[in-house]
């Protein structure tokens, strides 16, 4: 069985999410949105009043929590869609994201919910081509400057961003960083389309090798 995989890393607002989302539409692949993942986890604990530096214990609640991220975000059955992208998930996810136990618990299923896939996966985060899938099909990381960024996220604001790229990059366990042998996209003046286009491009190029 095939199990091919779009990987794409980069820090928030540089476009992951629409362009993975259209380049797996593309495909006729599955779409893997594993920031979701952090965030529904992380609303889980706030709404069960576990500290979210307790380690321990939000360590067992992602190994133990039932989590979805299509076609909605739920976590033990609750629809969380729309409040994972509130200001206090934005504020604490990054704490829930920089726990060791949490990553090797997200990374097992984001591992088992590709293998689970018929054709492929478009799958993107921040480790996801340095650690989750090292040997994907094909690597990207999307970058763009820091006012287009904040632009694209709205409410949350440029500190907000600022504050969330660099606890990102400089945390310990699976910081967010370019893998090797990533192709390196800056989209900051193009449309998604043109992005998708050349991801599909580099795609093909890879396989035809
Ligand atoms: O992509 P996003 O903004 O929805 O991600 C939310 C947070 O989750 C982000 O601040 C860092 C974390 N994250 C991560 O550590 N590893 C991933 N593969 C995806 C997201």
């Amino acid at each position: 069985m095939k199990n091919e995989i779009v990987a794409i890393d980069g820090p928030a607002g540089s476009g992951k999410s629409s362009v993975a989302r259209a380049v797996a539409e593309r495909l006729g692949w599955a779409f893997l949105d594993t920031g979701a993942m952090y965030r529904a986890l992380t609303s889980e604990a706030l709404f069960r009043g576990i500290a979210i530096d307790d380690q321990d214990a939000i360590g067992e609640l992602a190994r133990s929590v039932e989590l979805v991220t299509s076609p909605l975000v739920r976590v033990n059955g609750r629809d969380v869609e729309e409040e994972i992208r509130s200001e206090p998930i934005n504020i604490a996810v990054s704490v829930v994201a920089a726990n060791p136990q949490v990553r090797e618990a997200m990374v097992e299923r984001q591992r088992e919910m590709a293998r689970q896939q018929p054709k492929g996966t478009v799958v993107e985060g921040r480790d996801i081509a340095t650690v989750v899938f090292p040997n994907a099909t094909l690597k990207v990381y999307l970058t763009a400057t820091l006012a287009e960024r904040s632009r694209r996220r709205g409410e949350e604001g440029v500190e907000s961003v600022v504050r969330r790229d660099e606890a990102d990059s400089t945390r310990e366990a699976s910081p967010l960083r370019q893998a090797d042998g990533a192709v390196v996209l800056d989209t900051t003046s193009r449309t998604i389309d043109e992005v998708v286009g050349e991801i599909i491009r580099c795609l093909k190029n890879n396989t035809s090798n």
